[in-house]
């Protein structure tokens, strides 16, 4: 073989290499371009339950909103990235994400002077829980990312890509062994009502309210209001068990969401606390 055949062979060698390393880095370019729609799926597709749970009663099924109760919007003049009129008259000089995120987030505890005249009865509810609602910031983003999915034209998704941790799946308790995982003794220690305080104050209170009476902002507009704590009567036929399964399980229907993420000794922790103005501690 001559030198130069060497040679020729070598660069051809090469040439190859880099073609296929070029070739794999577009493929890999479109897995994560299609790995991260995937994912931005997924969110609106969680931000669309969000919006039916949460949402709907006062903006509408689709967003179209609701006289007397909020604004519609999948509106053109809040969501077109290129020209949002409304944003612009408002003095909003971040991005439309943005402006979603931080409202949704925050809420409006006082009407805004644009909608002064609408005469919606009741405010636009808190729901991240950096502000003490119910919603965690993963639900705040999907709910963002479902409002985007209004806007007219292509809409880059603003998700990051990191993947959720979600919690261990708890088994399921037959419900005659439920009353058996109380992880204390009954009536509980001042203590323990002292720790459920603390969880519901940052869990539940935005519902259920201060003092427990079910009137708290974010169970406004829900399709039933949480029960009274304090109403005695009532409360004597409601017993742990019924108790352990709405902390639980919720009822997403209504508007209560499921606590998955407890431990089962701060279920317990809430629930004993949720029962200490009319004393139902035993089974
Ligand atoms: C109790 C009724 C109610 C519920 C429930 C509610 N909103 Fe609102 N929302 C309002 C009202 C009223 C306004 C207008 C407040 C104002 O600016 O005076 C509003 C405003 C908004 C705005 C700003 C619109 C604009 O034009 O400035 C967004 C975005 C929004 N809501 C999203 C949501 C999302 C998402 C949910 C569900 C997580 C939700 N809202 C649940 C009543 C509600
Ligand atoms: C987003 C609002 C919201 C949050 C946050 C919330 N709840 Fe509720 N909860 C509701 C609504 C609405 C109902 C009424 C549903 C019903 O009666 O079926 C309810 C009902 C309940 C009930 C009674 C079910 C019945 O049959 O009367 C219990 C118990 C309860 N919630 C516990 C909790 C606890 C504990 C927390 C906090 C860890 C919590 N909730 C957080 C909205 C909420």
């Amino acid at each position: 073989m001559s030198v130069q055949f060497k040679i020729l062979i070598g660069i051809l060698f090469t040439v190859a290499t880099i073609a296929i390393l070029f070739i794999y880095g577009i493929a890999e370019d479109q897995r994560m371009a299609l790995a991260q729609k995937n994912f931005a799926g997924r969110s609106i597709q969680a931000g669309a339950d969000y919006f039916e749970r949460y949402c709907i009663v006062c903006h509408g099924e689709h967003g179209e909103g609701i006289a007397g109760k909020g604004p519609p919007l999948n509106r053109t003049d809040l969501l077109d990235l290129k020209s949002t009129p409304y944003l612009k008259s408002i003095k909003w000089n971040g991005t439309t994400p943005d402006f979603l995120r931080n409202t949704i987030a925050a809420g409006r505890p006082q009407f805004s002077a644009y909608y002064a005249n609408e005469g919606y009865l009741d405010h636009m509810p808190t729901w991240s829980q950096d502000y003490g609602g119910p919603l965690r910031p993963d639900q705040v983003e999907a709910l963002v990312n479902y409002v985007l999915n209004w806007a007219p034209g292509e809409f880059p998704p603003v998700v990051e890509i990191k993947t959720p941790t979600p919690g261990p799946t708890p088994t399921p308790i037959p419900p005659e062994e439920i009353l058996k995982t109380i992880p204390f003794p009954v009536p509980p220690s001042q203590a323990i009502l002292d720790e459920g305080k603390t969880i519901y104050e940052t869990n539940c209170k935005a519902c259920h309210g201060a003092e427990l009476k079910g009137d708290g902002p974010g169970a406004v507009g829900t399709p039933k209001k949480p029960r009274d704590f304090a109403d005695c009567t009532a409360m004597a036929t409601f017993d742990l068990i019924q108790h352990h399964d709405a902390v639980v399980n919720g009822r997403p229907q209504f508007g209560m969401p499921a606590w998955k993420k407890f431990s089962n000794e701060e279920v317990w922790k809430v629930i004993m606390y949720e029962r200490s103005p009319c004393k139902l501690f035993e089974p």
